[in-house]
């Protein structure tokens, strides 16, 4: 069983943060959220990866290498235009030959990994197994309508009067049957190859199509709300250390914080689920639940709850919590000690920030 993880895409809805930086990479409780597909594949056994890249292509084949760091082997796939998910499996196919493989979106978190749906895929000798959830917005996803028996009859993309609650995660299950549909396909409405349409061609085809509702929780990290929202749950679930080489000092942690190595906490409270990222300093800080923060961040004199802070970023004297933020890299937060006495910026491209409260 070989890997496809995709890992293209422009990340227009992520934006200022994906001008500069691949989406797949930006950290959920500093860990890159591709990392985290990696690693659910080599924990299901899969070591044969390929990796489909776009225009950030440079950037994931750096910080991904040849795999050795997982004990896993990738082999990239350049996608020329981002022209649909059908279209990643059609230009990957000398890469998966006839093999069956998991397809996974780089994206996509998904509680518990994905060990138990290639065993059971393994098992059913299946053609396709899909992974579902409910979701309360189903209109923004693919969406799946079962029969009475649970068997997927209809799959529609991103429907506006969507059939069930039941979303398509990004995460595939495929025999070599896939390959023949992916190349029957024509463009959708909204000019894109769809694995949808795909494998609607395989259940007309009378193909075996299976789909699994996942019980536990599943984030698609395409927007900041959704990320802040895997970075609560991710914390959630991590087991916290605290690296021997971290400094901390007159500080009070609870149980549930993460501190990485060459830390430096003096003067702070925190409270968990949070983590502090390698060779950060916070000084006279409180940091709440749901906080990561990156490494060589420096915090002091600042309140901060359920946000992330990524590297290299310094924030001095907020004279208001911080809180649901999502700061880049770089980014500096202080307040002006220079008339006149006014709210000043420099902000990116596509930036959004709201200053203080509405009554
Ligand atoms: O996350 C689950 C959803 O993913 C499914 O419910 C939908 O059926 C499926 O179409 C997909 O919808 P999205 O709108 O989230 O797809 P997006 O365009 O964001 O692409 C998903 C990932 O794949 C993203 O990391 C970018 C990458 N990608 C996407 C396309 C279309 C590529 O690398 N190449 C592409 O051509």
């Amino acid at each position: 069983m070989k890997g496809l993880i995709i890992s293209g895409g422009k990340g227009t809805r992520l934006y200022p943060l994906t001008y500069t930086r691949a989406k797949q990479l930006i950290p959920v409780a500093n860990k890159p959220v591709l990392y985290r597909v990696i690693e659910a594949l080599k924990d299901a056994g899969i070591e044969e990866i390929g990796v489909v890249v776009g225009h950030t292509a440079a950037e994931i084949q750096s910080a991904l290498g040849d795999g050795s760091n997982w004990g896993v082997r990738f082999t990239f796939i350049q996608q020329k235009q981002p022209e649909g998910l059908a279209q990643t499996v059609q230009i990957s196919r000398d890469f998966l030959g006839d093999d069956p493989f998991v397809m996974f979106l780089g994206d996509n978190v998904l509680q518990g990994g994905i060990t138990g749906l290639v065993h059971d895929f393994r098992r059913n000798e299946a053609n396709a197994q899909l992974v579902l959830k409910e979701v309360s917005n189903p209109s923004a996803f693919g969406v799946v309508a079962l029969d009475e028996r649970g068997q997927v009859q209809r799959l529609v993309e991103k429907p506006a009067d969507p059939p069930s609650n039941l979303a398509l995660v990004g995460i595939y299950l495929f025999d070599a049957t896939i390959h023949a549909a992916v190349n029957g396909l024509r463009p959708s409405a909204r000019g894109e190859y769809e694995i949808t349409d795909a494998i609607q061609q395989l259940i007309d085809g009378g193909g075996d199509v299976r789909a699994h509702i996942h019980p536990g929780w599943w984030i698609d990290t395409g927007k900041p709300l959704d990320l802040l929202e895997a970075n609560s749950l991710v914390l959630d679930e991590l087991l916290p250390t605290i690296a021997e080489s971290a400094i901390i000092q007159r500080s009070q942690l609870d149980s549930r914080v993460t501190v990485e190595a060459g830390a430096v906490i003096e003067d702070c409270v925190i409270r968990g689920p949070s983590i502090i990222g390698r060779e950060a300093t916070l000084r006279h800080c409180y940091v709440g639940p749901f906080t990561s923060i990156y490494h060589d961040v420096r915090v002091e004199h600042c309140e901060i709850e359920r946000s992330i802070i990524l590297e290299h970023s310094q924030l001095e004297n907020l004279p208001q919590r911080l809180a649901d933020s999502l700061i880049g890299r770089y980014a500096h937060l202080q307040p002006s000690g220079e008339m006149p006495r006014a709210l000043k910026m420099n902000l990116g491209d596509f930036s959004t920030i709201w200053v203080g409260a509405t009554r």
